[in-house]
């Protein structure tokens, strides 16, 4: 793995970032972190209770704050992130950037299979309208194409399959 680089998991609200973060620590040393649960712990509240009393304007700001302390503080680490954190300006010093890629509807697919599905759908509160949420994934998938520096299309894989996948391509990407 390459030194001191840091892998950045971007991609839209329910791709899996976090089920691949896990089977990735499973199959390497990485530790991994992530940045809503850091902004949560940090202000001891969930972000949809952050958007409810303080607004999306407000948790950007976390999420610029958690940004720039990451470039300075954090290496060798596995950092998945909230699907509208790949904005921040400095992402690219932060890391080898890799993009979870789906569909939209596989996405939403996925959501709802899921034992959790109506917890997974209420603690994200810009997935609260699917046509809104549809408008954003179509806004934001050429954006996170451009910024991405691996991508990775983890429709119909296992979390564990992406895992192997991205290990691999960091790998050659070092
Ligand atoms: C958001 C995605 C969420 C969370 C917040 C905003 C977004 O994270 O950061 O609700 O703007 O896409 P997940 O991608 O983990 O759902």
């Amino acid at each position: 793995m390459p030194k001191n680089k840091n892998i950045i998991l971007i991609g839209f609200m329910g791709v899996g970032k976090g089920s691949v973060a896990r089977e990735v620590v499973k199959h390497s040393d990485y530790i991994a972190i992530d940045t809503d649960d850091l902004i949560e712990s940090m202000e001891n509240r969930k972000i949809k209770t952050i958007f409810a009393e303080d607004g999306e304007k407000y948790f950007r700001t976390l999420e610029k704050n958690m940004a720039k302390w990451l470039e300075d503080n954090v290496k060798n680490t596995l950092i998945s992130t909230g699907g509208g954190f790949y904005k921040q300006s400095n992402l690219k010093k932060i890391g080898i950037i890799v993009l979870l890629d789906s569909p939209f509807d596989a996405i939403i697919n996925r959501i709802k299979e899921h034992p959790n599905a109506e917890k997974k759908l209420k603690k994200r509160p810009l997935l609260s309208d699917l046509k809104k949420a549809k408008e954003l994934y179509n806004e934001r998938r050429a954006e996170y194409l451009k910024l991405a520096d691996i991508v990775v299309d983890v429709t119909q894989k296992s979390a564990a399959m992406c895992s192997k996948e991205i290990l691999k391509k960091v790998k050659k990407h070092a």
